[in-house]
């Protein structure tokens, strides 16, 4: 018989010391050891109320098992490679601790439904501890919304020098994509809220077990109605990893753009001191690398969702060994996008936007959109006024002008509709509050949408 291993009964040799090296979990599946053991607790209450395993037997395994968490939680429970993963490591020490019928705990029960039970109600806690730092990057974003209302910056298109825009228009962009990001893993909540427990190894379980109670005390929201399914699917993981990977997506955007607004080039942004690091050569740097790791970190969070849609893709069903592999890319993601969402959210509290340069930058062709929408607004067709401001953009580059530079007389040279108001569109201020339509950056509408989250976010 195999020394040692719980289930070495019909084994006549020692396992492989490679073997034992190379499938084992325990050395990352410990992260799961408290939930594990919640699974264990609800598991062994059930067998008893349904008089599969006597009361006074299911007391002292309890009662063990809450031992176990004790010494976890003090960082002096001994894990043991050899006994491979959280789950047999947790049995074992019980047995040791309080005898034979601490084996009583795996009645009714398989590790295919014991592993995935621990995975979601880790899982669940995750998300919604993921969910609470979105909103407080949200409200972050809101607060600097609301302080910079007066400040103008140029919008961007290609990365060119679009139409000014209010600065708050700018935050309250990632605002509503963190909104979705939140939406998005609310739902995904929905689906790793299920109760896989009691689907035994595949085909489900022998005795009379009631799952509705062990859902009702785990605080699960519903019971999976199929044991194949519930033992061998990981969607709800895939789709975790999906969520995250989106949310990186719109941090690592963010992180660029201030990334270029803080450089000596457009010196649109001041990053806090406490927030970026020194060179070990050249002394006048000060560099972003919090968001240039959360942006490269990106692209761990992405391999992290392409390794386990890779590891259930042809699986055949219902549990194999490959979905050990499910754990370590979920604990990474977590792990990277609360480390990213803390790190973006500190930043974006600490910013500060150099008014002078963003509102210089916001003028000058930034305003040439305008000029041609007053021609279009005097009849011009839109393509033929498009091509008269072209011409008058043209002819101040060519004299190494502003368009804030420009004479009336000059203009009417282009276009005898020009009057005097036109000059007053010379104005980053002005065009920007132009914007008035639902969604645009003028000032009213701006502050409605601060409003509006405000409410909703009780900031
Ligand atoms: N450590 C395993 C896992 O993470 C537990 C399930 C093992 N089940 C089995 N039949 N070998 O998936």
């Amino acid at each position: 018989m195999a020394e040692n291993k719980l289930w070495g009964g019909r084994f006549s040799e020692n396992t492989d010391a490679f073997v034992e090296e190379f499938t084992e979990s325990v050395s990352f599946d410990k992260e799961l050891a408290l939930y594990d053991i919640k699974g264990s607790i609800a598991h062994v209450k059930m067998l008893s109320k349904q008089g599969i395993i006597p009361k006074e037997e299911a007391e002292k395994i309890i009662e063990g098992l809450n031992q176990i968490a004790e010494d976890i939680k003090k960082g002096r429970f001994q894990w043991k490679r050899e006994l491979e993963d959280v789950h047999m490591n947790i049995e074992k020490a019980l047995i040791e601790r309080i005898g034979n019928i601490g084996g009583k705990v795996h009645t009714g029960r398989s590790r295919n439904d014991q592993v995935i039970t621990a995975f979601r109600l880790y899982l669940k806690e995750q998300i919604q501890e993921i969910i609470e730092l979105l909103i407080k990057l949200q409200k972050s974003l809101l607060k600097k919304a609301e302080e910079y209302i007066d400040i103008v910056m140029p919008a961007y298109t290609h990365l060119q020098r679009a139409q000014p825009i209010r600065a708050s228009h700018y935050f309250m962009a990632y605002l509503e994509m963190f909104n979705r990001d939140i939406e998005r893993f609310r739902d995904n909540l929905k689906r790793v809220n299920e109760l896989p427990l009691g689907s035994g190894a595949v085909a489900g379980v022998d005795f009379p077990i009631d799952r509705e109670f062990v859902a009702k005390e785990l605080g699960f929201s519903s019971i999976m109605r199929n044991s194949i399914d519930a033992t061998a699917s990981r969607d709800f993981a895939i789709e975790f990893l999906s969520c995250s990977s989106i949310c990186m997506a719109n941090m690592s955007r963010l992180s660029e753009d201030l990334i270029i607004y803080s450089s000596s080039e457009f010196n649109f942004v001041e990053l806090p001191d406490k927030l970026t690091t020194g060179s070990s050569i050249m002394p006048q740097k000060k560099n972003p690398d919090v968001l240039e790791l959360i942006r490269g970190k990106t692209g761990r969070v992405y391999g992290d969702l392409v390794s386990l849609l890779t590891i259930v893709k042809g699986l055949p069903l219902a549990y194999n060994r490959d979905l050990q592999e499910d754990k370590e890319p979920v604990f990474d993601a977590v792990k990277t996008l609360k480390g990213s969402i803390i790190g973006i959210t500190k930043i974006i509290d600490g910013l500060k936007i150099k008014k002078e340069n963003t509102e210089k930058a916001a003028g000058g062709f930034a305003l040439a959109t305008d000029l041609a929408n007053y021609l279009a607004e005097k009849g011009v067709p839109f393509r033929e006024a498009h091509h008269i401001v072209g011409k008058i953009v043209a002819y101040l580059i060519s004299q190494n002008r502003e368009l804030e530079d420009i004479k009336l007389e000059e203009l009417k040279n282009f276009s005898p509709l020009f009057e005097e108001d036109a000059l007053n569109l010379l104005s980053a201020y002005v065009v920007a509050d132009r914007r008035k339509s639902f969604g645009g950056t003028a000032k009213e509408r701006i502050l409605q949408q601060i409003n509006y989250w405000k409410e909703k976010l009780q900031a």
